[in-house]
């Protein structure tokens, strides 16, 4: 398997532009990271460097990399002077391999609760998983995450919170709990993006972003700003919420953000008692809602006392192996599929 070492060596063959030795001794590259599947993960500081060299030095790192045997990947961030103000993105961000967004037509159908708990067990897949909690009316990523810190700054950048294996990001983290925060669109949409450009995010497959619930302006606008690599939308049985989802499947085909499907939440009743499901609301119309609006299936999520206590106690159900942590596992795995990882 390739190591850090022999990425290293490769390293040290390039000259650093300005001088004072190879790139290495001069730490001009450094934060290397080798995964497992030979993907390789490096920063690369091109402050000072006229724009003609630092591209080819970018590209001589990148050949560089992919050259050293049982490499199958090589992602170099490329970073300016410490504590710039971040450029505005137009693409997608370096470091950050895929964002899948969460979204509901409505509030509490428990899309924060899926969010969380797809990001954990995203993470449980062996991939490296940020969550950044872009929910202005009611940030509870803090909550499901156990979360009590406020956010620290380091560098001008947002160092997110790590639990349960993911790095989160929230704006409950950044305010006084218990403090309303009245937010316009634009206003909203800039510091999110901001969340997502300057957050200490390190190298990322996924970033899995918690929408504001609903269809509004503000999520059009984020939708468009952080640009979505796929959507889960998350629905209950009933048919009021299905009809809010058409929505927001609707609303990510206007911004040209492919779906990856929906998950039906609070599907069945599970008695905490006898153990015994009931289809309170009906089972299956989400299945056939998705099938109806021609988007994958991504399957249902059992409405579950345990889930909603250990949600509350800051424990999501994803990191146990309860039948929740079942379904948030199978989830994943078809989101994952859905965004190519
Ligand atoms: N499958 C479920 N079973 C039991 N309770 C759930 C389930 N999904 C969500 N909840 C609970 O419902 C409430 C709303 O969920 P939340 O994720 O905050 O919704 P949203 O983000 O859509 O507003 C929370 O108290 C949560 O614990
Ligand atoms: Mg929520």
């Amino acid at each position: 398997m390739t190591s850090k070492d022999t990425i290293v060596t490769a390293l040290r063959a390039i000259a650093d532009p300005s001088g004072g030795g190879d790139i290495i001794t001069t730490e001009r590259a450094g934060g290397i990271v080798v995964k497992d599947d030979g993907g390789v993960g490096l920063v690369l500081l091109v402050d000072g460097l006229a724009k003609d060299d630092a591209e080819r030095l970018h590209a001589a790192v990148d050949l560089a990399v992919r050259r050293v045997p049982g490499v199958t990947a090589a992602r170099i961030i490329l970073t300016a002077e410490r504590g710039a103000a971040p450029a505005i993105r137009t693409g997608p961000v370096p470091g950050i391999r895929t964002i899948v967004a969460v979204a509901s037509g409505k509030g509490g159908v428990g899309k924060s609760t899926v969010a969380v708990n797809l990001a954990v067990a995203l993470a449980r897949r062996g991939l490296a998983v940020g969550l950044l909690d872009a929910d202005i009316y009611g940030p509870s990523v803090p909550t499901l995450l156990g979360l009590t810190a406020r956010a620290q700054l380091d560098n001008n950048r947002l160092v997110p919170a790590t639990a349960f294996g993911i790095k989160a990001l929230s704006m409950g983290m950044m305010t006084d709990p218990g403090k309303a925060i009245i937010w316009r669109g634009p206003m909203a949409a800039s510091a999110m993006t901001q969340m997502v450009d300057s957050g200490d995010w390190g190298l990322l497959d996924v970033l899995v972003v918690d929408l504001p619930p609903g269809t509004g302006d503000i999520q059009l606008t984020l939708a468009q700003k952080i640009k979505p690599t796929g959507a889960v939308i998350v629905s209950t049985p009933q048919d009021l919420a299905l009809i809010d989802a058409r929505r927001a499947v609707a609303m990510f085909a206007e911004v040209g953000v492919p779906i990856l499907g929906l998950v039906e939440n609070m599907s069945s009743f599970v008695c905490p008692s006898c153990g015994v499901a009931t289809d309170i609301f009906g089972h299956g119309g989400a299945q056939d809602a998705a099938a109806a609006a021609g988007i994958a299936f991504l399957g249902a999520v059992p409405l579950d006392m345990a889930l909603r206590l250990a949600s509350d106690a800051g424990v999501p159900p994803a990191v146990g192996d309860g039948p929740q942590a079942t379904a948030f596992a199978a989830l994943a795995e078809h989101v994952a599929t859905g965004l190519g990882l």
